[in-house]
């Protein structure tokens, strides 16, 4: 068994400190890249409050395709440039979005989504996924949301 139990209330930098420590110790020495992101979308979930989404799209073909997550049921592909993870893999830029509806060609798997936080995953150069977060709250993600996530996309730039 597992237990990587976030602590209520805890300033933002724990909470990141705790998540990174959580996702390392899950993915270290395992080279299934399918149980790395199904454990880390696991930990997204139970660490970051105010979520209605956490998980993975890959590059695959040159397209983004639905991996491990904790929501509801997504889109499966997204081509590259298209709503906010399509945006993460064209341009290998974390997209922190306060407001969905005001973002250009954003794609609503689940109507609740208000705020957005995606960040590229990098090996070699190259985008190899994204991590998406969704939030129902507006402006849910800041600056301390965007470089954990980063922090968390260099982990795994080894392990998916
Ligand atoms: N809203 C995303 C699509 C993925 S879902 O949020 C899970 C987007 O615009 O890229």
């Amino acid at each position: 068994m597992y237990s990587f139990d976030p602590v209520p209330g805890q300033a933002k930098a724990d909470l990141y400190r705790d998540l990174l420590d959580a996702a390392r110790a899950l993915t270290e020495g395992e080279p299934d890249g399918v149980a790395n992101m199904a454990n880390v979308a696991a930990v997204l979930a139970q660490f970051l409050p105010d979520l209605n989404w956490a998980g993975f799209y890959r590059m695959v073909g040159g397209e983004l395709v639905l991996g491990p997550f904790v929501g509801k049921p997504a889109c499966i592909r997204i081509p590259l440039g298209k709503g906010v993870c399509g945006a993460a893999a064209l341009h290998g830029e974390t997209q922190l979005v306060p407001d969905v509806h005001a973002f250009p060609g954003h794609i609503a798997c689940d109507a609740a989504s208000r705020s957005e936080l995606v960040v590229p995953v990098m090996c070699d150069g190259a985008v190899i996924a994204v991590i998406d977060l969704d939030s129902p709250s507006p402006a849910r993600f800041d600056a301390e949301d965007a470089a954990g996530i980063e922090a968390l996309a260099s982990i795994l730039s080894a392990r998916i």
